[in-house]
């Protein structure tokens, strides 16, 4: 018999906020997938899962680009799905792990459009997003009454985050690193930067939070940041 396909959320970082269900989703899999990029050699999902683990689980780091379109890259995708396609007809339960929700902003989005198709059972089990877990940790609702809440990959196009920002309450801007300064300034011209909070690597041992992004916006910050916002 095919085994199942279990794509798994554990949370931004915090071992603590995986769900029962990722839990037992991770106890039944025989197999579990890491995803990794290219430049890290660890898989941080991985290390989140770790303390639920089953001892005799056959671990299995499959490489991902960070792409902004599948369609530009679809091979390395395609190869990793044709690995777990051969474990999952070989009887064995697969369990691909994603970093906060598996079908929010993330790679695991790919590989459930490619097995949908092919007559996998597949279950899906929803994990904490990043911005959510940051919420509870800073004491920040993200939004409340009849806000309009954008949420915001800060590498899409300026126009368009310009845009949202103009014609929401409160905002969540993911991805953000690489443009950190040109954000805090966009933030700035719609009145959205005296409230917003920074945080990185939320849940993980190096956290950092920045409440004042205005004097810290000419620093490098890590991959795994988010601002939360709204205006007054
Ligand atoms: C590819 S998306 C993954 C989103 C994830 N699936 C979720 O549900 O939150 C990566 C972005 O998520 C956010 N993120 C993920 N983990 C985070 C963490 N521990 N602390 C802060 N932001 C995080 C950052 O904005 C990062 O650039």
């Amino acid at each position: 018999m095919q085994g199942i396909f279990y794509g798994i959320g554990v949370g931004p970082g915090d071992p603590e906020l995986l769900t029962v269900k990722a839990i037992n989703a991770i106890k039944n899999s025989d197999i579990i997938i890491a995803p990794k990029t290219e430049k890290n050699s660890e898989s941080l999902a991985l290390s989140i899962a770790k303390p639920y683990l089953r001892a005799d689980v056959q671990i299995v780091y499959q490489t991902f680009l960070m792409v902004k379109n599948f369609e530009d890259s679809p091979k390395i995708f395609e190869d990793n799905v044709a690995e777990i396609l051969a474990y999952l007809r070989d009887g064995k339960n697969v369990g691909f792990l994603t970093l906060g929700d598996p079908l929010f902003f993330s790679t695991y989005i790919y590989i459930f459009k490619l097995l949908k198709n092919s007559g996998v059972q597949i279950e899906t089990v929803a994990g904490v997003p990043a911005f959510l877990a940051i919420a509870a940790k800073i004491g920040y609702p993200p939004a409340y009454g009849n806000d309009i809440l954008s949420i915001i990959p800060a590498t899409a196009d300026k126009e368009k985050i310009s845009a949202a920002l103009k014609n929401s309450d409160a905002a969540v801007l993911m991805k953000v690193y690489k443009n950190f300064g040109e954000i805090a300034e966009m933030l700035d011209a719609e009145n959205l930067l005296s409230n917003a909070a920074l945080v990185s690597r939320c849940g993980l041992k190096d956290e950092k939070i920045i409440a004042d992004i205005n004097s810290h916006k000419n620093e490098k910050i890590n991959y795994l940041s988010t601002i939360l916002t709204r205006r007054d």
